[in-house]
């Protein structure tokens, strides 16, 4: 780590060396007055070295947390309490200490000051813009790489053609706030309202099977719903469904985040049912049934509010059938801006990972290459 040797004085080279100025990623509770008063504190400082020993001061201070039964850092926290990354909260201050001017150190404390007063929000969801950088679990690439499943709680993999818990959770921590509703129209075994439950927004999902729906209810109920919301599968078709009608048995007129994860056509038989859009008789087929649940439902989104739709592509006979794209079309004659195309990288299917070798013999004898990428199609309702 480099540091400025003009503005430290030797006793403070040595505490920068002693003290952690890297921090985990656990949240730390303080009280908000007393946190401020230290930001001030250093602000008034009139020269750098001052400053620079406040700094020090205050990161001493932040040292003397106990982590209550949830792992958050507590502070003796009492009154009007703020809840600030560690990892940020240090950055921040080990910024400062590494800054050479008095005007510049001003700078970063009074933006600390700003980002720990004030919450800058915009409409869609509760990031606080003034804390952006303490974000850093929030993916903004459109290139989605996801070494580990997430099986924290009751996530499990074992639901042939769950998505990974992350898909759910990026979009709804960008386009939700807490206490919205959120609709998965193939909702299977509920990854996205087991998501939506943790993050404290309600959530309704339709699912043919079901099997299927008491699956996905049982783990629902099974996971701690700390922000008392409303998660719940219904049994039904989702090209079928009354979703104003399921709305108001909610008391609600409308949803804020449209979630939708179909078959990729007819890759994985989920049952034989032909109201399934997995036994869809054709490609066109599978489209106009997609064409109808993206009408039906997105006449309960709210205007301005997002859609996210996850879909793979498909062999049939030798040629590659661009399914995603397709899907994606019909999407924007329903009335949606498309605002982002994400690939995400692919797990290995059950079925295929003991057969590598297979498959790569297979793809270099036919000239194909094997899917190792679907998509995350990310509309806007006009
Ligand atoms: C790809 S899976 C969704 C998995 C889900 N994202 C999860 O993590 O568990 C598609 C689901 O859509 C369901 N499905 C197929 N056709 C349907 C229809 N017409 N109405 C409602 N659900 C349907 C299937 O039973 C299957 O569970």
């Amino acid at each position: 780590m480099t540091i400025s040797k003009q503005t430290l004085n030797k006793k403070q080279k040595m505490l920068f060396e002693e003290i952690d100025f890297v921090g985990s990623d656990k949240m730390i509770i303080l009280n908000k007055a007393k946190l401020l008063e230290l930001i001030d504190e250093a602000r008034n400082q009139t020269s750098i070295v001052s400053l620079h020993d406040k700094i020090f001061e205050l990161r001493r201070y932040l040292s003397t947390f106990k982590a209550d039964t949830k792992g958050l850092l507590n502070i003796g926290a009492n009154g009007d309490t703020v809840q600030i990354n560690q990892k940020y909260l240090f950055g921040e201050l080990r910024q400062i200490v590494e800054t050479r001017t008095l005007d510049r150190s001003k700078y970063y404390l009074h933006r600390l000051a700003k980002a720990v007063a004030e919450q800058k929000t915009n409409k869609i969801n509760d990031l606080n813009l003034n804390r952006w950088k303490e974000y850093e679990d929030i993916i903004t690439d459109s290139l989605w790489i996801l070494e580990k499943r997430d099986s924290s709680g009751v996530h499990k993999a074992d639901y042939w053609g769950n998505f990974v818990p992350q898909i759910p959770n990026q979009l709804i921590k960008r386009y939700t706030k807490k206490g919205e509703w959120i609709l998965d129209t193939f909702a299977g075994c509920g990854t996205t309202l087991i998501e939506a439950q943790r993050l404290g927004r309600n959530s309704l999902g339709i699912e043919l099977q079901p099997k299927v729906v008491e699956i996905a209810n049982n783990l629902i109920k099974s996971e701690q719903n700390n922000f008392e919301t409303a998660n719940e599968v219904i049994e039904g078709d989702s090209k079928e469904v009354d979703y104003k009608e399921v709305l108001t048995r909610y008391r609600q007129n409308s949803v804020q985040l449209l979630i939708m994860h179909p078959p990729y056509f007819d890759i994985i038989k989920f049952s034989n049912d032909p109201r399934d859009l997995s036994n869809a008789g054709s490609v066109n087929d599978f489209l106009s049934m997609m064409s109808v649940v993206v009408h039906k439902a997105s006449e309960v989104l709210d205007k301005g509010r997002y859609f996210g739709l996850v879909i793979g592509d498909k062999y049939s006979k030798g040629e590659w059938i661009p399914l995603g794209f397709l899907t994606m079309q019909e999407v924007l004659k329903c009335g949606f801006t498309l605002k982002s195309i994400i690939v995400k990288n692919f797990e290995e299917t059950f079925g295929k990972r003991n057969q590598k070798d297979l498959w790569r013999y297979r793809a270099i004898v036919g000239g194909f290459y094997i899917f190792k990428h679907e998509y995350i199609f990310l509309f806007k309702k006009k």
